[in-house]
């Protein structure tokens, strides 16, 4: 069952169903100032970090689902409606919510009127816009009354829910004409507020929640809109909100625009005052000023839009396949975005107070947007390498207000510094830009031991070879990319974190198979990059260390059908055949495929094939096979979850790409195809019922096969595999690659796939390539830029600006 549709044309989601099966949401902000919201206008904005600087409150999981956000009360007679159908509930006429790209806008129609609410925060604002247009459609005069309502967090969204004997005695605000103005801890250490302004005279206000809602009453119903009149009310600690009341009245035909605007505003220490105990609002006029007419919210939505038409000109596909059109053009690439931006740090899923940036998260999280805006890549990459230690381990997290890594998490473990590699090579491909590697970049943020960019990669490197297990692999750490493989861990107290807890490191032998592979990977880009510069002694004594990690993969690493996925402390098998339960994992079909070990000896195929017996079913591949049902210590978190769900063999879509790649890698194109199409969002847009999140949208984990209902997905949004997806799909099934020294095109498709043009925006130049299959699928016939003959499959780089137009015949 579908709840809307795509409307590519205008790079929009039209949901027409208001009750979706779970709220359905979008992203606001591009820069500093983010927000997030539903289908029904709930959700919350925040400035840079969405645990310290949170501007408005949200309740998760909550009842009724999504709690609170920017919402509309309108009161025509006895009718009262939202736009957004939330909160009020009451049945439109019609509901539309068009989520586009960094935009939403949400209609509501009853009894003759229409409110069409646009949500947008404009390129370089420190502030959400919302502008609501009432139209009067009917055919006698309307008199409405209009109440806006949002409530503030009190900044710290963690202390915000926790130390209420402190919160519920701190808030202050102002009211000045048409604006609140949010000022909670301004006069002491605080050099900023908040406001929530509209562009027209009101007709009273409120700032205090109870007053407002009432005590016993629901959002759904606030005492001041059963009234039909506001209270006037000043908060002085308790919860301050901040509500406008304007009474409206509409000719038939007649249409009136209120632009509302939440924003955020810093001033200097000295420039604080007005004067004694008045706000300095200068700055918060200045940005409703810009936005206090329809047509400059217009100009600025339009300006949003062609910032977005700009940045998906870089990569765009022409194929016989809307559904792979829209996801390569509009919407993978648009989550790439947002997960750059935010990490996994503030979804409906992830509360954003929990964890900031992680080291390995915006690594990857790079491969899928450093096209896009190269330059915050650039940046993002140094911000990451400085919160790494001396030895080449890494603070797990970072906060994204301080920069500084996350003490409560530490470090220890041990994939993180080989993410560093790529994502720098990422960067460099892209780019051509070396001198990222001579940036001076601090360890734990200590500038006075700052080495170079190319130094951290190399100490990176060292940190596996130096941290190496009996078997000659890998020691785990803490955990590898699978934060659930708890293998020192040996927790029996429910209060420990998994994260954090080691019981049991002495003496560990626990290894792990994925960072062999994850290790062979990425030492090879190391290798490649040192020969670039020239540095051959070093380039030889990586690849030795490569080599010898192959090796120890084949010799140890090797269960006879598949990858092994690991040692544990005692040096007993993990993803064995000898074991009962988790035989056979994909972490390690994933990268030691990708890395091609053991190609030669037939191991990438058996262990692919090994992938589609065991772990493939109807939605995905599995994590691991057969789940766990029992808690085993020595494993830690992965056996306590459920089977079925998350790392205990839900289908955990970051991890499917590794095996799509692995499979272009032996030439199955109709393998990587198959797995790529069952976890693509836009092809499970008609079972939305069963899979319940955003079919614009990758999530995090599908229930699996084990599962009580397969096919069920959570945690939208933020997680890796949007950019790991939209890498396989470009890169390896599509096959154009970015090299130093040009595009490599290397497609691996399925059989059915018959032409293609693939644009791409490289270096300054544009390339049309256009691609036409063979029987086969894989490996390069022919290649000509515009009408001369290329030897092999590289494109060189050609003169910047010029267009040219690539023909590629496969075999
Ligand atoms: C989740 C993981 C996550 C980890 C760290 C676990 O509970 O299952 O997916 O990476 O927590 O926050
Ligand atoms: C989510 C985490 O953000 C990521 O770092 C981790 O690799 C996966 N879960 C798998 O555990």
């Amino acid at each position: 069952m579908k709840y809307g549709h795509f409307d590519d044309a205008n790079k929009e989601y039209v949901i027409t169903n208001p009750q979706t099966p779970f709220p359905w949401i979008n992203y606001l902000g591009n820069e500093d100032f983010f927000g997030l919201v539903s289908n029904t206008a709930g959700g919350y904005a925040f400035y840079k970090d969405a645990k310290f600087r949170r501007l408005t409150r949200y309740r998760y999981n909550n009842i009724p689902m999504d709690n609170g956000g920017r919402y509309f009360y309108i009161k025509d007679e006895d009718t009262i409606w939202s736009p957004g159908w939330k909160p009020v509930k009451t049945p439109l006429d019609k509901y539309e919510c068009r989520h586009g790209l960094s935009y939403s806008k949400i209609t509501g129609v009853k009894n003759g009127v229409s409110a069409e609410s646009t949500f947008f925060i404009p390129l370089k604002t420190w502030a959400e816009v919302h502008h609501l247009k009432l139209t009067n459609d009917s055919d006698s005069v309307k008199k409405l009354k209009l109440f806006s309502f949002m409530e503030w967090c009190l900044w710290n969204a963690e202390d915000d829910q926790n130390n209420l004997q402190r919160n519920l005695n701190t808030g202050e605000v102002e009211v000045e004409g048409s604006t609140i103005y949010h000022k909670t801890e301004y006069k002491e250490r605080r050099n900023h507020y908040a406001f929530y302004s509209v562009n027209t005279p009101i007709n009273g206000y409120d700032t205090n929640r109870e007053s407002f809602v009432g005590l016993y009453n629901e959002l759904s119903g606030p005492q001041a809109v059963l009234d039909g009149k506001p209270h006037n009310s000043e908060a002085h600690g308790w919860s301050p909100v901040a509500s406008h009341y304007i009474e409206v009245e509409l000719q038939p035909g007649e249409a009136k625009d209120f632009i509302f605007v939440l924003g955020y505003v810093e001033n200097p220490e000295e420039d604080k005052w007005e004067s004694k105990g008045v706000i300095n609002k200068k700055p918060a006029l200045a940005i409703q000023q810009k936005f206090d007419t329809a047509e400059k919210v217009e100009n600025a939505l339009a300006e949003l839009k062609s910032y977005w038409e700009n940045l998906l000109s870089i990569i765009n596909l022409e194929s016989k396949d809307d559904k792979l059109n829209r996801m390569v053009n509009i919407w993978n690439q648009y989550q790439c975005m947002v997960t750059f931006n935010m990490s996994r740090s503030a979804s409906f899923f992830e509360v954003g107070i929990g964890r900031g940036m992680g080291f390995r998260d915006s690594n990857q999280d790079l491969i899928g947007f450093v096209h896009q805006v190269p330059e915050r890549a650039r940046e993002r990459i140094i911000d990451i390498a400085s919160t790494q230690f001396p030895d080449g381990g890494c603070y797990h997290q970072y906060q994204p207000l301080t920069k500084r890594g996350n003490d409560a998490i530490g470090g220890g473990f041990n994939d993180d510094p080989l993410w560093l590699i790529l994502g720098t090579v990422s960067y460099i491909k892209e780019t051509g830009d070396f001198s990222i590697l001579d940036e001076m970049v601090p360890f734990d943020n200590d500038e006075s031991i700052a080495q170079s960019l190319f130094d951290h990669l190399t100490i990176s490197f060292n940190h596996v070879i130096k941290n190496l297990g009996p078997n000659g692999l890998p020691l785990i750490g803490r955990a590898d990319w699978n934060d659930c493989l708890n293998l020192n861990c040996f927790s029996t107290n429910p209060n420990e974190s998994f994260q954090t807890t080691e019981n049991n490191t002495k003496g560990s032998k626990a290894e792990s198979v994925m960072i062999a592979g994850l290790f062979v990977v990425y030492g090879t880009d190391y290798v490649e990059l040192c020969e670039k510069l020239g540095k051959t002694d070093e380039a030889a004594r990586a690849k030795s260390e490569v080599n010898k990690m192959a090796e120890a993969v084949k010799s140890k690493g090797w269960d006879g059908e598949w990858f092994l996925r690991a040692y544990d402390f005692y040096g007993n098998k993990v993803g064995s055949d000898e074991n009962e339960e988790g035989k056979i994992f994909i972490e390690s079909q994933g990268w030691c495929t990708m890395a091609g070990i053991g190609k030669d000896e037939g191991m990438c195929e058996k262990s692919l094939d090994a992938v589609k017996e065991r772990l493939d079913c109807e939605y995905g591949i599995v994590l691991n096979n057969p789940a766990f049902t029992r808690y085993v210590v020595e494993y830690g978190e992965i056996s306590t979850y459920p089977k079925g769900y998350k790392e205990n063999a839900g289908i955990f879509c970051h991890n499917n790409p590794w095996i799509m790649i692995g499979e272009t890698r032996i030439g199955r194109g109709d393998r990587a195809w198959e797995y790529y199409q069952k976890i693509c969002p836009a092809y499970l847009e008609e079972i939305s019922d069963l899979h319940r999140t955003e079919p614009y949208v990758y999530a995090q984990m599908i229930a699996g096969k084990d599962a009580y209902i397969p096919g069920e997905a959570k945690n939208s949004w933020l997680t890796g595999t949007a950019a790991w997806n939209f890498y396989a799909i470009t890169q390896f099934i599509l096959g154009v690659r970015p090299e130093y020294e040009g595009l490599l095109v290397d497609p691996c498709l399925p059989k059915a796939m018959e032409e293609y043009q693939f644009t791409r925006k490289f270096r300054g130049a544009t390339y049309k390539i256009n691609i036409v299959n063979g029987e086969r699928g894989h490996g390069v016939k022919a290649l000509s830029i515009n009408g001369n003959k290329v030897d092999g499959n590289l494109i060189p780089l050609q003169k910047a600006g010029g267009v040219y137009q690539v023909e590629v015949i496969m075999y």
